[in-house]
């Protein structure tokens, strides 16, 4: 049910606080009637006693506790439940928000006379709660009004996406209104690991967000220490290898992918020192090559396309790391015999993330701090799918999403493995990477994945 908002509702919870409060002293201060009417006798009586003022004090006590338990649940108890009372509370807060900003926009109107203000017009809108799913529905008016191209232009969607950090999802337009649906609990959206799906074309990342690796070609994902990009990789790669066997693994740090040559069917696949990944890279790119050339065959005779319409499988280079990999190379000398073969290693890259897209070759690439530095703005803008696990710092945010308006907050300071994500040119948008089980053994679940390849 739509709910109207009003220029009241911006002291909403205060209003209902008030309210709340008064009703619980006049309700204790009617069940001491009894007591009350005695002492009222004994005064009667000329008799008076200091504890006669009893049942007052024990009233204002009374109050005061369930004055404080309504304010705690309002602010600790409400925002981490969902039992019916918990969400009114949600729903009141969310009314006060939306009025308050209405009001702090200044779309509305008030006329002054000499002894009084009167509201002259206020935009009718509308909110509508989804609990269940963590969506706001907010319906605007797009009436002729005076405040009409704010609403329009999506101006206050914008301020509710930063007021809530909520990310705007769809917008519908209608007769004289327009509704916009927000997604303000991120983690409504998030998929368990064990539970994913992916299909020819799209991996499973959140509800709602895929990842349609065709059109969004070469992905990134940064993040400081520990804010879960390794688990993100997981989830992505154990969909890969229900896809495709043409996945190669690299792990410069020897970590939980390295680990990964241990899986029979992957053996020849993981790539961790420097001298294989060199090698492994050049292969992926000279098998990139070989396949230009065969789709160039085709195009002679006439035909046109991408390599899915030649019936090529995409292939995948997972690398995790990729600064740490630039900084060990770094260090190399000139005259070092492992120089040449980086050098070449990072020009292939370059080539991979320009040309990959139409031959299916495509870039999965995870680490810390994206710098120009580190990542060649070559292989940067070709990176289509970018995930930054953690809030970013204003530095990192203006390399990986670089003309971000929203204001980005931390998601959540107890769970693992959130961050931000923005796919192809669309909004950035608050995320939950697929949430990875407590007794988690990475080789079993990625060893069924790869049963599971043909049957999908
Ligand atoms: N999706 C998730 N589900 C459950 N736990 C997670 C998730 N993501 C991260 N974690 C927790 O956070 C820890 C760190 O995650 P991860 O190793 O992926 O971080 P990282 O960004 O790769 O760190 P580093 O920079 O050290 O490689 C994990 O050990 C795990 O406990
Ligand atoms: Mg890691």
């Amino acid at each position: 049910m739509f709910r109207k908002i009003k220029y009241s509702d911006q002291y909403l919870a205060k209003t209902l606080f008030k309210r709340f409060l008064l009703f619980v002293f006049l309700l204790v201060s009617v069940c001491f009637g009894f007591w009350y009417w005695n002492i009222f006798q004994a005064m009667m009586h000329g008799q008076f006693n200091w504890w006669d003022m009893l049942p007052i004090g024990l009233s204002i006590l009374v109050t005061v506790v369930f004055g404080w338990s309504l304010y705690w649940f309002y602010k600790h108890y409400a925002p981490k439940h969902t039992d019916i009372f918990s969400r009114y509370l949600k729903r009141i807060e969310l009314r006060q928000m939306i009025s308050l900003l209405v009001v702090s926009k200044g779309f509305f109107d008030i006329e002054t006379t000499d002894n009084n203000t009167y509201l002259t017009y206020y935009p009718k809108l509308k909110i509508k709660v989804k609990h269940t799913t963590g969506q706001l529905l907010i319906e605007e008016p797009i009436d002729g009004e005076k405040y009409m191209a704010q609403f329009a232009g999506g101006d206050f969607d914008q301020s509710v996406e930063t007021a809530l950090l909520a990310d705007r999802q769809t917008t519908e337009f209608m007769k004289n209104k327009m509704i916009s649906t927000f997604a303000f609990e991120p983690i409504k959206f998030r998929r368990q690991l064990l539970a994913l799906q992916p299909q020819k074309g799209r991996l499973q990342l959140a509800k709602g967000i895929d990842w349609k690796y065709d059109t969004f070609y070469n992905a990134l994902i940064s993040g400081n220490v520990g804010t879960g990009k390794s688990y993100t990789i997981f989830a992505i790669l154990g969909q890969l290898l229900q896809l495709t066997k043409y996945v190669d693994i690299i792990d410069p740090k020897r970590s939980d992918l390295a680990s990964l040559k241990y899986i029979d069917a992957l053996k020849s696949r993981v790539h961790s020192t420097p001298t294989e990944i060199n090698q492994a890279v050049i292969k992926y790119y000279q098998n990139m090559m070989a396949r230009a050339e065969k789709m160039e065959k085709i195009k002679a005779t006439g035909k046109i396309g991408t390599y899915k319409d030649y019936h090529f499988e995409p292939c995948f280079l997972v690398f995790d790391e990729f600064g740490a990999y630039r900084e060990m190379n770094d260090r190399l000398t000139f005259s070092d015999p492992a120089y040449e073969a980086y050098q070449i290693a990072m020009s292939n890259l370059n080539e991979i993330a320009m040309l990959g897209r139409e031959l299916g070759f495509y870039l999965i690439i995870g680490m810390q701090r994206p710098s120009a530095d580190s990542l060649p703005m070559a292989i940067r803008g070709q990176l289509n799918l970018r995930i930054n696990m953690g809030v970013p710092t204003p530095e990192i945010e203006k390399m990986v999403f670089p003309d971000n308006d929203k204001q980005l907050r931390p998601l959540s300071s107890q769970l693992k493995g959130w961050g931000f994500i923005k796919v192809g040119d669309s909004q950035v948008r608050a995320f939950f990477a697929p949430e990875v089980p407590k007794e988690f053994n990475l080789h079993q679940w990625l060893s069924e994945q790869i049963r599971k390849r043909g049957q999908v």
